[in-house]
């Protein structure tokens, strides 16, 4: 007899398997990150339903910008995507064909192909292992030797990695020594924050995402912020297909399609209402794996470095297989013949095939991160039961004991009345 297995999409209510019937076997798979809901995100989109505000302008929209300006304390423009944020932000310091540009070369390969779309070329910086962000002695060195060259970058791309800012007061105090602007990639450190700063207000532009994996979400869509006011009016004027002011369809500059839709925004403003929460959430589910692996030999949180306040969008890990006992491989193995998603840290640009060739300075820190880091569902939505279930596989793997309950100390970071709707499957990234 063939039996099919099918996953279903997270979340259903029971850490089991379920026998539908005598031919299928439903699995309930965890993911890595999912889109978690709040309360008011349908009366949002409703509206704009009802009111027939269905394109890229729309009330929801405005709300949104001026709701995330307030949050954030600086001019912000709603877009596509975070990746378009990126791309016009670059092209706002003014990248071109022919330009380099700096960047952290742990990341999503999303920080750099910007870099790419603009005919400039990238120039990758590793990773220090107290932040997993930036290294600002290699970046040092690194502008060093460009103007030496007399070529020195148009722009540094500092990537907020996993929920974490980078380093963000020496590599300013470097980049303005040389002259040279800084994009803030915040993507993944939405409500995290600098030496009491939030994550984006450092840079001379910064950029948001709001894909269905982040903390929070549009189900797609991205944030341009900076204080420079003109700037964001440009951006937005960019991604609006620069359209000359008139009635006639006139053209004097390049634009895109890149504007965030009213619907969408409604989800945002929604989220946006729940944003703390989820931080508290993150953090919350970082700290009992933490917690839960205590006991183990080398298994690690990453580094909350004392400047900030770490986000732990996802909650990664580094392993040392010798005293673990199993490699960082075989542990995601482990977990996904248990239905559990886990992915490797970030595969740092340098190693990529796309950018071979291109210059890193470093990047032995980074790839080491990538060998043995391990990303474990984080969702804000991911109840104790859940997380249970993934801790005990981790520990079964290594043949310690199972838990039969979590750390109670940290439950009180994660309660709030939110409804844990998530529907969506992580995204493919
Ligand atoms: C570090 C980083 N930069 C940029 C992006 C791009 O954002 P988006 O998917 O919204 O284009 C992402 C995530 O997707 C990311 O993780």
């Amino acid at each position: 007899m063939s039996v099919s297995v099918v996953c279903h999409p997270y979340p259903l209510s029971e850490v089991q398997i379920q026998y539908q019937n005598e031919n299928t076997i439903m699995v309930r798979r965890i993911l890595l990150s999912v889109p978690h809901i709040g309360s008011t995100e349908q009366s949002y989109v409703e509206q704009a339903f009802t009111s027939n505000w269905l394109s890229t302008v729309g009330p929801n929209l405005a709300a949104f910008e001026r709701e995330f300006e307030d949050h954030i304390g600086l001019p912000a423009v709603a877009l596509s995507s975070g990746t378009a944020a990126i791309h016009i932000g670059l092209r706002l310091l003014g990248v071109g064909v022919g330009d380099t540009v700096f960047c952290s070369t742990l990341t999503f390969a999303a920080s750099s192909n910007p870099i790419r779309y603009l005919g400039a070329e990238p120039i990758f910086i590793d990773s220090n292992y107290e932040t997993w962000n930036m290294d600002p002695s290699l970046l040092q060195e690194a502008l060093r030797d460009c103007a030496r060259l007399g070529r020195l970058p148009k722009a540094v791309i500092v990537v907020d990695l996993y929920g974490q800012c980078a380093d963000m007061d020496p590599i300013r105090e470097i980049c303005a020594n040389y002259g040279v602007s800084i994009l803030e990639d915040a993507a993944e450190a939405l409500g995290a924050t600098y030496k009491g700063k939030p994550a984006g207000v450092l840079a001379d532009v910064a950029a948001f995402s709001f894909n269905g994996n982040k903390i929070i979400t549009t189900s797609g869509g991205g944030m341009l912020v900076s204080s420079n006011r003109d700037w964001v009016e440009k951006a937005r004027f960019w991604s609006q297909q620069a359209r000359d002011p008139g009635l006639a369809y006139e053209h004097s500059e390049l634009g895109y399609n890149y504007r965030m839709s009213n619907v969408l925004a409604g989800i945002g403003r929604g989220q946006l209402e729940v944003l703390p929460l989820r931080v508290q959430q993150r953090r919350a589910i970082a700290f009992r794996y933490r917690e839960a692996f205590a006991d183990l030999p080398d298994i690690k949180l990453m580094p909350q470095a004392p400047y900030g306040l770490h986000t732990n969008w996802l909650s990664c890990f580094l392993i040392d297989a010798t005293s673990f006992g199993v490699t960082r491989d075989e542990l995601i193995r482990a977990l996904d013949e248990a239905n559990v998603e886990s992915r490797p840290v970030w595969k740092p640009m340098h190693l990529q095939l796309l950018y071979a060739g291109c210059k890193c300075y470093g990047g032995l820190v980074a790839e080491d991160l990538f060998r043995r880091g391990i990303c474990l569902p984080s969702s804000s939505s991911l109840s104790e039961e859940e997380q249970l279930y993934v801790i005990n596989i981790v520990r079964k793997a290594v043949g310690a004991d199972v838990l039969d309950h979590l750390a109670s100390d940290t439950h009180a970071l994660s309660g709030g009345s939110v409804t844990s709707g998530g529907k969506g499957l992580a995204n493919g990234q």
